[in-house]
């Protein structure tokens, strides 16, 4: 991180130097100040015509925000998840479009079993919005486990947590911050953040109205599946659950369940825009998962391995006997190992 901004700073530098050859008579007759007017100019014009072009800035080419793209992405890629391609991409385009009146940061909370998708599909928000991905400047993510690990030293992660985001917010609005493994993080974590994500958080002309937050966490997870279960033990199909069947349950679970959401201010203030439920998967949605990782690795699928991998490592819910334990998570790592 500190090399790549020391040769940014480095080029910044020849950019002015370069300024100065082409021009540096004029310069001579006029005052400091007015050459270091220039210089400043200099710098804004070569930032704009040419270091932008390259590197990433906080700007439209590096921020694209595709969400054609991501919704293309989605269709193809993620299985037996109906609720959230209905509910992701309307919210994200209307928050992203030029005509949003947003006044607030875009906050989802992503719940389900692991192996559901929920870090796949905030991987490809990252990569829809930022030319660079999840590798992009703008995009922050934390991991519960291991970024704040100890309950005791939570008042330390907020301060942290709190100043982390504010810098970032300030270096661009159209930040991006993924929190994942909510459900490990201690409780009251999130405590300075929701005033940050609160309409009016800002004093000092921050923008942070084009951020999104985005949290993820198991929690409730198994709320969701004995929700499916029953519902489809009643006859009705997966498909046509909707995202109202999940929503009460999924802010209730949160709130009440140990985790970084637990009594949140989050909750209470009522930050949060969406609760997004990730459905435990079935038998053929990890089929679907891994024919698709054959495609990766530019093979056929081929049905033996499939019918191995299913038979020697899938177990499903002792509840339901419907749903695959561990979603597609490991699955895909064997058919790696089976192509090789
Ligand atoms: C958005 O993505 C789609 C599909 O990948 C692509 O066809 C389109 O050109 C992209 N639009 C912009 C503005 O980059």
């Amino acid at each position: 991180m500190y090399a790549i901004s020391s040769t940014k700073s480095l080029i910044l530098l020849l950019g002015l130097l370069l300024y100065c050859i082409h021009d540096c008579h004029s310069i001579e007759p006029l005052t400091i100040g007015a050459a270091i007017g220039i210089g400043s100019i200099g710098l804004n014009y070569f930032k704009g015509q040419t270091y932008c072009r390259f590197y990433e800035c906080c700007d439209d080419r590096s921020i694209p925000g595709n969400i054609t793209a991501l919704h293309r992405s989605l269709e193809s890629t993620l299985y037996g998840q109906h609720i959230v391609t209905q509910h992701l991409i309307p919210a994200l385009s209307a928050h992203l479009s030029a005509q949003s009146k947003s006044r607030k940061p875009l906050v989802l909370s992503f719940h389900g079993q692991p192996g559901t998708g929920k870090n796949f599909v905030a991987n490809q928000i990252a990569q829809a919005l930022y030319l660079d991905g999840s590798n992009s400047a703008y995009v922050t993510k934390f991991l519960g486990r291991s970024d704040f690990p100890l309950a005791d030293l939570v008042d330390q992660y907020k301060v942290r947590i709190d100043g982390l985001v504010r810098d970032r917010l300030r270096s661009c609005p159209r930040s991006l911050f993924i929190f994942d493994e909510v459900d490990k993080m201690p409780s009251g974590v999130f405590d300075t953040l929701a005033s940050l994500v609160d309409y009016n958080a800002f004093t000092d002309g921050t923008d942070h109205t084009k951020a999104i937050f985005i949290f993820l966490s198991n929690t409730a997870g198994t709320h969701i599946a004995d929700h499916l279960g029953n519902s489809m033990k009643a006859g009705k199909l997966r498909e046509d659950t909707l995202l109202s069947d999940y929503e009460s349950l999924l802010q209730r679970a949160a709130y009440n369940l140990d985790g970084g959401m637990k009594k949140t201010g989050l909750i209470e203030a009522h930050v949060i825009d969406h609760y997004i439920p990730f459905l435990p998967m079935e038998k053929a949605h990890v089929v679907q998962c891994l024919e698709a990782e054959f495609r990766r690795w530019g093979k056929q699928p081929d049905k033996d391995i499939i019918n191995e991998i299913l038979s020697s490592s899938i177990s499903y819910d002792r509840m339901h006997g419907l749903f695959v334990s561990s979603g597609c998570k490991t699955l895909e790592k064997k058919v790696a190992m089976a192509i090789y």
